[in-house]
């Protein structure tokens, strides 16, 4: 099974066909990386803007080297510490990866996946792959085959199944070109994590008001159909208050809670993720998928920590709320 999932993806994407194929973040829709006309099938697929970059995944460090024309000693620290896994590096793009990929942009995102699925396919192609989350532009990544399914339907000749995806959110994405390096995206891999490798890190709050350097920055992304808001409560009563403060009605309301977990009586649902941040990073896209699935008109979501392992979680709830 294994073997032969690998074999079709390999042929397909060698004959410059796309493939969605497992992450341990989320699902990605795969091209050859060197294929500017496959690419291209990504971006229409997707509905994807010409602006936003895609990540080349690739399963060894002479071919994240090969895409790229400088390779920092941070680049090689941060590799050794954290590749395979979910952190994606940019640095300055190679000739042979087409401009298409990277936005017309000087730079290329490069990440060596950990699920093995993803790096038996990359490596039996040889080729090193462009790969965005397998969603409408936007939208919800996938975390299950269902979910690529249910969004993408029949626009993919290939989905292999590689199971649940074990991290749940998409990797963080870190700019080595600027000095000291600065967080795009923030994920499970996070700012304390990073810093014990590279000392620094370039400060998040001086970075509000610059130009968007990744799109996945926008304001809204992720995001759920239903409207999705974060709240705090102490108790029932407290949460109850809120919602009907909004001017919501419990009716139509999905809870998404980890610590005080309300009666599910008068909502449509309380679901509960485990109050760790990996195992609810895990589990968030699935929920929310779920919430759409069963038609919420709106999801609470009981607000997270504030300490660094949450931040990548929190960036997405933030953005999945922004109106
Ligand atoms: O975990 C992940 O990163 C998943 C799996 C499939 O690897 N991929 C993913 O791709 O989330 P996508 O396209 O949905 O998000 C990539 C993010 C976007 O925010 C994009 O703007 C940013 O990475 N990005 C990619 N290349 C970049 C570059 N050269 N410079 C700045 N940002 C870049
Ligand atoms: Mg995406």
């Amino acid at each position: 099974m294994f073997e032969q999932a690998v074999k079709s993806a390999a042929k397909q994407l060698r004959s410059g066909d796309v493939v969605v194929l497992p992450t341990e973040t989320v699902y990605g829709l795969a091209a050859n990386a060197f294929d500017e006309k496959a690419v291209a099938k990504i971006f229409e697929i997707k509905g994807r803007p010409a602006h936003n970059p895609i990540i080349v995944h690739v399963v060894s460090l002479d071919m994240a080297r090969s895409c790229v024309t400088a390779w920092p000693d941070l680049a090689e620290k941060l590799a050794r510490a954290f590749w395979p896994g979910p952190l994606t590096l940019v640095l300055p793009r190679a000739e042979r990866i087409p401009s298409i990929v990277t936005a017309h942009g000087p730079t290329v995102g490069i990440r060596w996946p950990s699920h093995p699925l993803a790096q038996a396919i990359i490596r039996e192609c040889g080729l090193p792959l462009a790969a965005p989350s397998a969603n409408p532009s936007n939208l919800l990544s996938p975390t299950t085959v269902e979910h690529v399914v249910k969004a993408l339907g029949d626009r993919v000749p290939l989905v292999i199944d590689g199971g649940q995806c074990q991290v749940g959110i998409e990797s963080t994405v870190l700019d080595l070109t600027v000095s000291p390096p600065r967080v795009l995206r923030p994920g499970i891999i996070h700012d304390e994590a990073l810093i014990a490798v590279t000392g620094t890190l370039s400060d998040r709050d001086a970075q509000q008001g610059q130009a968007v350097k990744s799109p996945g920055m926008l304001a809204k992304h992720y995001a759920p159909r239903a409207k999705l808001m974060t709240l705090n409560w102490r108790n029932d009563r407290e949460l109850r208050q809120q919602i009907l403060n909004t001017s919501n009605s419990l009716a139509g309301c999905h809870v998404i809670a980890h610590s005080v977990i309300p009666s599910a009586e008068g909502f449509d649902r309380v679901s509960v993720i485990p109050h760790d941040p990996e195992a609810f990073a895990r589990a968030l896209y699935a929920e929310l998928h779920c919430c759409d699935e069963l038609g919420a008109k709106v999801i609470i979501v009981e607000s997270l920590p504030k300490t660094s392992e949450w931040t990548g979680i929190a960036d997405r709830l933030k953005r999945a709320s922004a109106t």
